[in-house]
């Protein structure tokens, strides 16, 4: 194998950009002496409910535990079933299992991979408590027809992949009742270490959120109802707080290289392009093209030094821990197709036009 030439992101590329400011904002959050929530934490949610476009923002310890504390102040627990997608991150999925509900699959769309709403509206029943889409690579899922196939069912956007994507100028993430984002230090906006956030217009339910990330308790040591421990960390909000500043040139560039890309490869045998839904803005989190011979293209980029990866080899519902829910091979045709054809190519915010052509020339050369 070759050494890595071209990495499928860069992330201390920010850091070296940032540098003294990071520097400067981690000594002052050091000097401050206030390291748990208060205000770096508060800071932080106040810019991101403004820059999201909601009145609540609560940031908890992870993307996952997003999820998780959002789905227990939806109200979901054991018997419900929450509908959301095969082809995501297993956590999307795992989280509902969690809380004592099970999660039922619907397919996705062939030409997006995100969640198709015709098949939500086939597999829902009275039991549904909540839609959980995921925006997928940073591309919107349609939330609009989620809506019209499931009316009355909460919708909570599983945004970990798209923070900065925009629907008819409405971010992702004030689409749904609540929405859960991740600071995962290779999303849109990373962090030096783990956080999420969940996002909501709705008061009761940012409370106790709130509530749940501090064992329970809106009044220390006096726990209403039994919650977590997970609260995002001072020290990644104070980060986040200057990353932030910076999201939508990150989100244009990330655009720009992609929109390289799709040019390039459009016209290559071989390789099959995502479609980007239309009236939105895709916040890019991977590039990901469906290839065919696949495995074999994977290992050929990486003998020439380009790195790839596969989001996801496995479909959720193929898994070992969700074999007891009795899905199996066939139950969502479009979702195994797509994780046996995905390759998701290299993509940073500071990646140069010429590691782009060269990522496309090595592609090219596969297919002849
Ligand atoms: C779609 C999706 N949901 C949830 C998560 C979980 O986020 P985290 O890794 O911050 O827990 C991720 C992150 O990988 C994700 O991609």
């Amino acid at each position: 194998m070759a050494d890595i030439k071209i990495p499928l992101k860069d992330l201390a590329a920010q850091y070296r950009a940032l540098r003294a400011e990071m520097e400067a904002a981690i000594t002052a959050f050091l000097e401050a002496g206030q390291y748990v929530l208060g205000p770096p934490v508060e800071k932080f949610e106040r810019e991101c409910a403004a820059y999201l476009g909601v009145s609540h923002a609560v940031g908890v310890g992870s993307g996952t535990d997003a999820l998780l504390l959002a789905l227990h102040a939806l109200g979901v627990g054991a018997g419900d079933e929450v509908v959301t997608t095969p082809f995501t991150f297993v956590a999307s999925a795992d989280v509902v299992v969690r809380l004592g509900a099970r999660p039922v699959f619907a397919d996705v769309a062939p030409d997006t991979l995100n969640v198709d709403a015709a098949r939500v509206a086939e597999v829902l029943t009275p039991r549904a408590k909540a839609l959980l889409p995921v925006h997928l690579y940073g591309l919107p899922a349609d939330v609009a027809a989620l809506r019209e196939a499931a009316p009355g069912v909460p919708v909570l956007e599983d945004a970990a992949q798209a923070m900065g994507a925009a629907v008819e100028g409405r971010k992702v993430g004030s689409l749904g009742e609540a929405a859960a984002f991740s600071f995962f230090p290779t999303k849109n906006l990373g962090a030096c270490g783990d956080g999420g956030l969940v996002a909501t217009d709705d008061a009761a339910l940012a409370e106790r959120v709130r509530r749940l990330r501090v064992h329970g308790a809106s009044r220390k040591n006096y726990p209403e109802e039994i919650g977590y421990k997970s609260r995002l960390d001072g020290l990644q909000a104070t980060i986040l707080a200057l990353k932030l500043r910076r999201l939508e040139a990150w989100t244009a560039r990330l655009q720009e290289l992609v929109g390289a890309y799709r040019e390039r490869l459009a016209e290559v045998a071989g390789v099959t392009l995502l479609a980007e839904p239309p009236a939105c803005r895709p916040a890019y989190h991977q590039f990901t093209i469906r290839a065919s011979r696949r495995d074999e293209l994977k290992d050929f980029l990486a003998a020439r030094g380009v790195a790839s990866a596969i989001y996801y080899p496995l479909p959720v519902h193929l898994t070992p821990a969700f074999a007891e829910l009795g899905y199996g091979p066939g139950s969502f045709p479009e979702a195994e197709r797509a994780a046996a054809e995905v390759l998701s190519l290299p993509l940073w915010p500071e990646m140069t036009e010429g590691q782009l052509e060269e990522v496309c020339a090595a592609v090219a050369a596969f297919y002849g």
